[in-house]
């Protein structure tokens, strides 16, 4: 994954982690509340075992939590959705991981053999949080815009004379 990379989809950014070159003794990666990561982490999982190339993971999005999602071993596609705007990225650099922020329909896909996905989360976990189905996000998130769209003071809509 290209460092420079722009993310163009809302709520996300680039998470890069505090990394130790040790080589041939090894690699360091660091991730630590509130600095490489923008949160209070309270979970952690991951995912190996991806034997499945056709496995496709994630197709939900989230209220509220925040996670950082890192490819620490081999590669993935992330697909990201803001209700906008999509983006796809190839994650497989260990030090470079992804924000994903509330309402972004993320897919995870095309894993290698050797994928295994670390996700630090700011929240534990709680199924009523989830966005599971991609009709109701479309809703929800067109929804966000029209609530952010009447918020505007009125004055900032009307023309100058
Ligand atoms: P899900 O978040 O949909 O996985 P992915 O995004 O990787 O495809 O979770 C799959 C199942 O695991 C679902 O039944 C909920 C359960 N689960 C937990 O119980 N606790 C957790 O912390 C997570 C991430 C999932």
């Amino acid at each position: 994954m290209n460092k420079n990379l722009k993310l163009v989809v809302k709520n996300s950014g680039l998470l890069a982690l505090k990394f130790f070159k040790d080589l041939p003794d090894g690699n360091l990666f660091i991730a630590e509340a509130r600095q490489q990561v923008p949160f209070d982490i309270k979970r952690v999982y991951f995912i190996n075992t991806l034997a499945n190339q056709k496995a496709v993971r994630g197709k939900h999005a989230h209220r509220e939590l925040q996670q950082g999602i890192f490819c620490i071993s081999g590669s993935f596609n992330l697909h990201l959705d803001d209700g906008i705007r999509k983006q796809r990225i190839r994650l497989n650099d260990p030090s470079c991981g992804i924000l994903l922020g509330p309402f972004l329909w993320h897919t995870m896909s095309s894993f290698s053999y050797d994928c295994v996905i670390l996700v630090l989360a700011s929240a534990g976990f709680d199924e009523a949080d989830y966005i599971r189905d991609y009709d109701e996000f479309r809703r929800v998130t067109s929804g966000v815009g029209r609530v952010e769209e009447s918020k505007k003071p009125i004055s900032s809509t009307r023309k100058t004379r």
